[in-house]
């Protein structure tokens, strides 16, 4: 079957982005003028899905706003003769059919995704974390689709991560089956540095199979007393198997402060109407 529904959760409370987040969802935060969740659905349009969960939780409404149709919005950009503007904010509306369901409690990112099983039924689906924005030209979830449509087994996104930094992902027990592809046996949630069975870390994305729903059913509250999706993914590994996609591109660690100041800086470089007078103003700033 193919993966045509993706999961967004966006539930959690934003702790590391403080105060910015206390009336405001961290996936908002503007990358240049862009909210983070905007990169993630154009990423998950760009690989072929066609419907998209997002799991909000409290103060999520200006997500359910930026994806909606804004009329008032539009009707002034039109009279003022902001065809540029007016066609920007038209095609954020019109991307993609997105639906929303609340996470009464952040329970944690198994929970959330528990939360969509209606949604998903008996189908494979992606799951993609916002706060790993990833930039290639084939875009990370197509890379994933693409193995998984040969594998047809649940797909995690991995890369490799310095053996120092090995405390901040899951990391991944696996053996390589060919370049770009492994095959995962186990998952450690943020191991001490030296513990770690590889140095490949789960990166933000997943395809995974409809039998997680069953397993999340069952998985007691973990670290930090959240229902964990690294616990769940452990007992889908018994059960079936799960392959690793060793995915091309740059990936961003935007929940952090300065994965998401790098990021800020990076994608404005690659503006062309911003790259000029930035580079020239952040040349000068060093040399001062
Ligand atoms: P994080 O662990 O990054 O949590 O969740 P967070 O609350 O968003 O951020 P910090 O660490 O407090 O700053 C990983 C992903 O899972 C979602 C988050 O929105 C994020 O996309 N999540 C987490 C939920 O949807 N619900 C939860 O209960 C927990």
């Amino acid at each position: 079957m193919r993966v045509r529904k993706a999961i967004i959760p966006a539930a959690g409370l934003g702790v590391r982005f403080l105060p910015a987040t206390k009336a405001q969802p961290k996936e908002m935060l503007p990358i240049v003028d862009t909210p983070t969740i905007q990169y993630i659905v154009e990423e998950a349009v760009a690989s072929g899905i066609e419907d998209i969960l997002i799991v909000t939780g409290r103060n999520k409404r200006a997500i359910e706003d930026h994806f909606d149709k804004s009329l008032e919005l539009e009707l002034q950009l039109g009279h003022k003769n902001k065809d540029e503007l007016l066609g920007l904010v038209r095609d954020i509306s019109e991307m993609v059919d997105i639906h929303y369901i609340r996470q009464k409690e952040p329970l944690g990112l198994g929970h959330a995704v528990y939360c969509a099983r209606k949604f998903i039924g008996d189908e494979p689906f992606a799951v993609l974390l916002g706060d790993d924005v990833i930039k290639n030209k084939v875009p990370c979830l197509k890379q994933m689709i693409n193995l998984y449509e040969e594998a047809r087994y649940s797909v995690l996104g991995v890369q490799e991560v310095p053996p120092e930094h090995v405390n901040r992902y899951g990391m991944v027990e696996a053996t390589t089956e060919r370049e770009g592809v492994c095959r995962i046996y186990d998952l450690v949630e943020k191991p001490e540095v030296g513990q770690a069975p590889s140095t490949l870390a789960v990166m933000g994305r997943y395809i995974l199979s409809p039998r997680i729903f069953d397993i999340l059913a069952m998985t007691r509250p973990g670290a930090g007393g959240e229902i964990q999706l690294t616990d769940a993914l452990r007992s889908l590994a018994k059960a079936e198997a799960i392959y690793g996609c060793l995915f091309e591109g740059k990936r961003y660690d935007v929940g952090d402060k300065l994965g998401y100041l790098k990021a800020t800086v990076e994608f404005a470089l690659e503006r062309p109407d911003l790259a000029g007078e930035f580079r020239k103003y952040l040349k000068e700033l060093i040399t001062e």
